[in-house]
């Protein structure tokens, strides 16, 4: 297969967590699965407070609507081009605001039980592949994470629960946030694994989270993922595949010279796509390796 030099998007909303800079829709309401704010919160630089407007609760009637916005940027973006789309359902956005327990406090068939609050995701899901295929569809999970207030009482379960029902579209990849970065940017210790969701996914499963090239290694031998995402090391090292083969030294990363999360996002999946689309799973392994 020729390798292919075209990026992958990422189509998301928001919900909630409506960064000013970030929100399409400058001056509308954020919608979420909840109307409870989040509390205002430290930003970046440990001293501003970011202040999150209240989000209005989306009707039942409503999420279909949303469904379509999904599908319709999915089109888009092959259209545009693109190789794929990875659905946002990480990190506290609406999706994982639908999925969460500690956000999702609806009372109809997106809320409560653990097949309810998936449903969103779900559908979601269903509709971006019946539109651009499943081997153009991956899809961004961080059960284990609570940032913006979007953690879950049972993450073992809602991972379980998703990466199997993820089996039934054959999508490409499930792209998995480490137990361990509970917080953007902050590693703790943590006995969670993703190695469950691992053996339960029967396609393409990425890692990602406190990686460095070691760590990287040893999780592709020891087959607690087949591929592995980078996201600060790739910031400050644009040719990062080629220090690492050469196990060259790395710019170290600077949080105030980053560049936007969105290019940080396109960045690190458009590589690791371009490598499933156009090298087999057993190449990037000893490419990574060796
Ligand atoms: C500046 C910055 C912005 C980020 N924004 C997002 C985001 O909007 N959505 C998301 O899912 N992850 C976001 N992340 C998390 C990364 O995608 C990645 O999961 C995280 O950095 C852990 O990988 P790493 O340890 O290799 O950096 C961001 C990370 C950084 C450093």
């Amino acid at each position: 297969m020729v390798a292919s030099k075209v990026p992958l998007l990422t189509p998301y909303k928001m919900g909630r967590f409506n960064l000013s800079h970030r929100f399409p829709a400058q001056g509308k309401v954020p919608v979420s699965s909840t109307d409870q704010p989040l509390t205002p919160q430290i930003s970046a630089n440990g001293i501003d407070e970011d202040q999150f407007t209240p989000p209005r609760k989306l009707r039942t009637e409503e999420i279909s609507e949303v469904v379509k916005d999904f599908k319709i940027a999915a089109r888009n973006a092959i259209d545009a081009g693109f190789d794929g789309v990875e659905i946002h359902g990480a990190h506290g956005y609406l999706i994982d605001q639908f999925m969460k327990d500690q956000v999702n406090d609806r009372t109809d068939e997106y809320g409560g039980s653990l097949e309810n609050r998936c449903r969103f995701a779900l559908e979601v899901v269903e509709a971006v592949v019946n539109e651009v295929g499943a081997d153009r569809v991956g899809f961004r999970l961080s059960p284990f994470a609570n940032y913006m207030e979007s953690g879950d009482s049972n993450p073992k379960a809602l991972g379980l629960y998703m990466v199997k029902s993820l089996n039934k579209y054959g999508i490409l990849y499930c792209h998995m946030i480490e137990p361990r970065m509970k917080k953007l940017g902050e590693k703790h210790e943590t006995p969670d694994s993703l190695q469950p969701m691992k053996d339960a996914f029967k396609g393409t499963f990425m890692a990602a989270g406190g990686y460095d090239r070691e760590e990287g290694n040893k999780a592709l031998v020891n087959n607690h993922a087949d591929l592995v995402a980078y996201g600060r090391w790739f910031l400050a090292n644009p040719d990062l595949p080629r220090r690492f083969e050469l196990n060259a030294p790395l710019n170290k990363y600077n949080r105030d010279t980053s560049t936007s999360l969105i290019l940080l996002l396109v960045t690190l999946i458009t590589h690791f796509l371009n490598l499933v689309l156009s090298i087999p799973t057993k190449s990037i392994r000893y490419h990574l390796v060796k």
